[in-house]
């Protein structure tokens, strides 16, 4: 019998990039997620590449403890991997309480379910914003915290009281994994990232310009103390986050209690660096305007992956190229993301 992974928020883009990969390892994969940010046809999209079954969905919100206990008394559930948060930084000043709710109060009701049910292997999506200003790159998991925001704050939250449980309960053992920039799509052009209404992020931005559906990108600020001026950041293909969190569960029992990793390439690159990665890989061209600095912004935000390299033998392999090639295939094959 394979073993079921319970995947929170398994809809949603890099939960159903997951979701792949679990399939083709032999998991069988078990869905919880309130489509508040997804859509359903990412879990056919899922079975059409993994060549299997449509994943049990459960549309619910993982806030609702008794449907949540129904789920994990229905099914033979080995480990959870977590990834259902509300996570648009801009919106989650304007709605702190709502953020925390969701992030937070979600994570806690998790974990009580899993309590609970004897389930004692989690893995967490954290987030490289944790680290707010970095005041150098590249980051290793032993830097400072300092959230700037409402999002990474409950993000910061949920690692605090995952340490916290990790200590009281016997066997309980979490992988929390801070991401930096997943970007990109499954290389069939058949999942991807399919934000809702105007995205805010560079690469589905960036998508949708070359495809004319936006006119122009505006590069927010190109006096940062960069390699050109404009931010640089960690770009990671989502298909490698997918593998890491695969690898992951084989290493959920090597150490007890909570273990934190950067999931990031170590490799940096400036808007302008993407700009002109895309432009290679798609043959389009991406007209742009550079705009004052984004409020909130950081300058750089790069990984220093050693750890998780050293401790799994692993590492992320696909390139710049990659991910805006992939990005660009699944933009261009979707004009309307799933609703096509
Ligand atoms: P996403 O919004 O595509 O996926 C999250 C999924 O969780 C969505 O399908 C949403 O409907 C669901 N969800 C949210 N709240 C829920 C609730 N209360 N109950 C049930 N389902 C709920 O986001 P993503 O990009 O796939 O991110 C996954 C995780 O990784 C998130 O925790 C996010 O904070 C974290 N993360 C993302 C990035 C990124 O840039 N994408 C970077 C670092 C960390
Ligand atoms: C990347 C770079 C922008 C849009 C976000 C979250 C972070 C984490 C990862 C969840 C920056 C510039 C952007 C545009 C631009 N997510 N930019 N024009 O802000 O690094 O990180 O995703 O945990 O918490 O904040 O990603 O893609 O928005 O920006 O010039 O239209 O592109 O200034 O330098 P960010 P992003």
């Amino acid at each position: 019998m394979p073993a079921t992974v319970l995947v929170v928020g398994g809809a949603g883009f890099i939960g159903s990039h997951t979701c792949v990969e679990l399939l083709q390892h032999g998991y069988e994969v078990v869905v919880v997620d309130d489509l508040s940010n997804s859509s359903p046809h990412s879990l056919e999209r899922v079975a059409k590449i993994a060549d299997t079954a449509v994943p049990v969905l459960y549309v619910m919100d993982i806030r609702d403890r008794s449907a949540l206990s129904e789920v994990f008394r229905a099914h033979p559930i080995e480990a959870v991997i977590h990834f259902a948060a509300k996570k648009a930084v801009g919106e989650s000043v304007g709605m702190p309480v709502e953020y925390y709710d969701n992030n937070v109060g979600g994570t806690t009701a998790l974990v009580s379910a899993m309590r609970e049910h004897g389930v004692r292997r989690l893995v967490f999506s954290s987030s490289c914003s944790v680290y707010g200003n970095a005041v150098k790159v590249p980051l290793t998991e032993r830097d400072p915290v300092a959230p700037t925001n409402p999002y990474a704050s409950s993000k910061w939250l949920c690692e605090q009281i995952l340490t916290d449980v990790c200590r009281r309960v016997p066997g309980m053992n979490v992988l929390n994994l801070r991401y930096f920039n997943p970007v990109g799509a499954h290389p069939s052009g058949l999942l991807g990232e399919d934000p809702r209404g105007v995205p805010v992020n560079l690469m589905p931005y960036m998508s949708r310009v070359a495809h004319g559906r936006l006119a122009r990108l505006r590069v927010f600020g190109d006096d940062y103390p960069t390699v050109d001026g404009t931010g640089v950041r960690d770009y990671v293909h989502v298909m490698d986050v997918a593998e890491g969190h695969r690898v992951a569960l084989q290493h959920l029992d090597d150490e007890a209690g909570m273990r934190t990793f950067n999931l990031g390439t170590g490799v940096g690159s400036s808007v302008l660096q993407l700009i002109a990665a895309f432009e290679d890989a798609t043959g389009r061209r991406i007209p742009y305007d550079v705009t004052d600095r984004r409020p909130g912004d950081v300058a750089a935000l790069v990984a220093d992956p050693t750890a998780v390299n050293r401790a799994w033998n692993w590492s992320t392999s696909r390139d710049l190229a990659a991910m805006c090639r992939d990005a660009w295939h699944f933009q261009s094959r979707n004009l309307a993301g799933y609703a096509d």
